[in-house]
C-alpha cells in the first residue's frame, strides 16, 4: 500500500511547523533567553538554528522520505546493526519530554481559568509572582490540569481529529502571531520597557559561557523538535518532488520567529514592571497578565492568549504522543487505541514527579536538579545533542549517497557540497565541542 502523504507541500511545512512551535517558542525560550542574559544568547540561539538546525532537519527529513519509515525503522532499514539505537533514543526523549510538556501545557489550561475569573488580571508582581508559586506548588491541582492536557493530547490521537486540529490550526496560529503582534505593542509602549528591548537584542559577548551555549543549542533543538525523529516521520509522508531544503527552511524561519516575537512580547515588559528576569519556568505565566491588566478589554486577550497557548502546545504534544505511539505499533504490534491510552497513562505518571518537584518534593534532589528540571536538562541538553552527533555521523558517512540523491533531486545544487561537508564534520565536532565545554 502507499504510504499516505500530506494533501500538499504547505500542509507538510504547516503539520512540521505545528510541532516545533509551541510551549519552547513561548514559554521555555523567553525565560532561557533572560535567565542567560539576553542579546548574546538570542543571537547563539539563532545562528544555531539556522546552521545546525538546518541541516539536521533537512537530514531528518530525508532520511524519513527515502525509508517511508518512522524513526527506528529509518536507521534499520538503510543500516541495521547498532544504529536503530539512535531511533529507541529518540523514542525515550519524546516520552521523557512529552511527561514534563504535558504539565506544563496544564499550567496553560489552568490559566485560562484564572483569566475567566480574573484572578489574574493584576499588574502586581508580587501578587501575580505569588499566585504562579502557590499553583504549581500545590500537590493536587496541577496534577489534575496535567492529566486534562494528557487526555484532550490522547483524544486528538486516538480520536482521528488530527486533520481537523490541522485545518484549526491554520487559522489559529495566525491569530496567535496577530495577537502577539498586539502584546508586542503593548508592552513595548510601556514605561521602562526600552531596558528590556536593548537586553534583548544587543549582544554582550562577555557574557558568552559554555553553560549558555549547551542552552541554546538545547533549545535550538528542543523548539525545532529535532532529534527525536518527529521529522523523519513527517518527512516519510512527503511526496517525491517536494524539496526538502526549502521546507525546513520554512519550518525553522516560522519557528525562529515566533521565539523572536516571544522574546518581544515577554521580555520589555518584565523590565517595564520589574519582575527578575531570571525568574524561571514562570517568566511567561507571570509578565504576560501584568500586561493584559495594561490593555482595554485586557480579560478577553488574556483568555484569548491563553487559548491560543494551548492550541499550539496540543499540535507539539500531539506530534509528541504520535512519536511513542507509532513505535509501539511497528514495534510491538498493539493496536493504535491501546498503545495510545498506555503511553497516556505512562507519561502522566511520570509527570507527577516532574510537577510535585516544583512543590512539596522540591527537596528531592540529583546533582542539585529536582525531577521537573532534571527530565528538561536532560533531555534538551544531553540526549538530543547526543542524537544529533549520532544522526550528523550516520547521515554524512554511512548514507550519504542516499540522502544527497532524496535532497537532489535529479540536479547536484552546489550548496549540497557545503551541507555534505558539514554535516560530516562541523556538526559532529560543533555538538561536541559544546557539550564537553558545558560539562
Ligand atoms: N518543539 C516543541 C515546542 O517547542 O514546544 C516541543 C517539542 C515537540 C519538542 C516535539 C520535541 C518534539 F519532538
Amino acid at each position: 500500500m502507499a504510504r499516505s502523504q500530506w494533501g500538499s507541500r504547505l500542509g507538510f511545512i504547516l503539520a512540521a511547523a505545528g510541532s516545533a512551535i509551541g510551549l519552547g517558542a513561548i514559554w521555555k525560550f523567553p525565560y532561557v533567553a533572560a535567565t542567560n542574559g539576553g542579546g548574546a544568547f538570542l543571537f547563539i540561539y539563532l545562528l544555531i538554528c539556522l546552521t545546525l538546525g538546518l541541516v539536521l532537519m533537512v537530514g531528518e527529513m530525508a532520511l524519513g522520505r527515502a525509508t517511508a519509515s518512522s524513526a527506528v525503522g529509518a536507521f534499520r532499514k538503510l543500516k541495521g546493526g547498532a544504529w536503530p539505537i539512535v531511533g529507541y533514543i529518540g523514542v525515550l526523549v519524546c516520552f521523557l519530554i512529552y511527561s514534563f510538556y504535558s504539565v506544563v501545557g496544564g499550567w496553560t489550561i489552568a490559566y485560562i481559568g484564572k483569566s475567566l475569573e480574573g484572578s489574574i488580571l493584576t499588574a502586581d508582581s508580587k501578587v501575580l509572582s505569588a499566585i504562579f508559586s502557590h499553583f504549581i506548588a500545590n500537590p493536587i491541582e496541577p496534577l489534575f490540569y496535567h492529566a486534562g492536557f494528557a487526555l484532550i493530547t490522547l483524544s486528538v490521537v486516538i480520536g482521528g481529529v488530527q486533520k481537523g486540529i490541522e485545518n484549526l490550526s491554520k487559522f489559529l496560529m495566525p491569530a496567535l502571531f496577530v495577537l502577539m503582534l498586539v502584546l508586542i505593542a503593548r508592552g513595548l509602549t510601556l514605561p521602562g520597557a526600552l531596558e528590556g528591548l536593548v537586553y534583548f537584542v544587543t549582544p554582550d559577548f562577555g557574557k558568552v559561557t559554555g553553560g549558555m551555549l549547551v542552552d541554546a543549542m538545547g533549545l535550538a533543538f528542543f523548539s525545532l523538535s529535532l532529534g527525536m525523529g518527529i521529522m523523519i516521520t513527517y518527512g516519510s509522508y512527503v511526496e517525491k518532488q517536494a524539496n526538502l531544503m526549502s521546507s525546513a527552511l520554512w519550518v525553522i524561519a516560522l519557528t525562529v520567529t515566533t521565539c523572536f516575537l516571544a522574546g518581544l512580547m515577554v521580555l520589555p515588559a518584565v523590565f517595564a514592571f520589574g519582575f527578575d528576569p531570571s525568574a524561571g519556568p514562570g517568566l511567561t505565566f507571570i509578565t504576560m497578565p501584568a500586561v493584559f491588566a495594561h490593555l482595554p478589554f485586557g480579560q478577553l486577550f488574556a483568555v484569548l492568549f491563553f487559548c491560543l497557548l494551548l492550541v499550539a502546545a496540543l499540535t507539539s504534544s500531539v506530534s509528541l504522543l504520535e512519536v511513542v505511539v507509532s513505535f509501539m505499533i511497528d514495534e510491538f504490534g498493539m493496536a493504535r487505541r491501546r498503545a495510545a491510552i498506555l503511553v497516556s497513562l505512562a507519561i502522566f505518571l511520570m509527570g507527577v514527579p516532574a510537577s510535585l518537584s516544583l512543590g512539596v518534593w522540591s527537596e528531592y534532589t540529583v546533582f542539585g536538579k529536582g525531577v521537573f528540571d532534571l527530565l528538561d536538562y536532560l533531555t534538551s541538553n544531553l540526549l538530543m545533542p547526543v542524537v544529533e552527533v549520532l544522526l550528523a555521523l550516520f547521515i554524512g558517512w554511512r548514507v550519504w549517497p542516499t540522502i544527497r540523491d532524496e535532497l537532489a533531486q535529479g540536479r547536484m545544487p552546489g550548496w549540497l557540497h557545503a551541507v555534505k561537508g558539514f554535516v560530516r564534520y562541523a556538526a559532529p565536532l560543533l555538538i561536541l565541542t559544546i557539550l564537553v565545554r558545558s560539562v
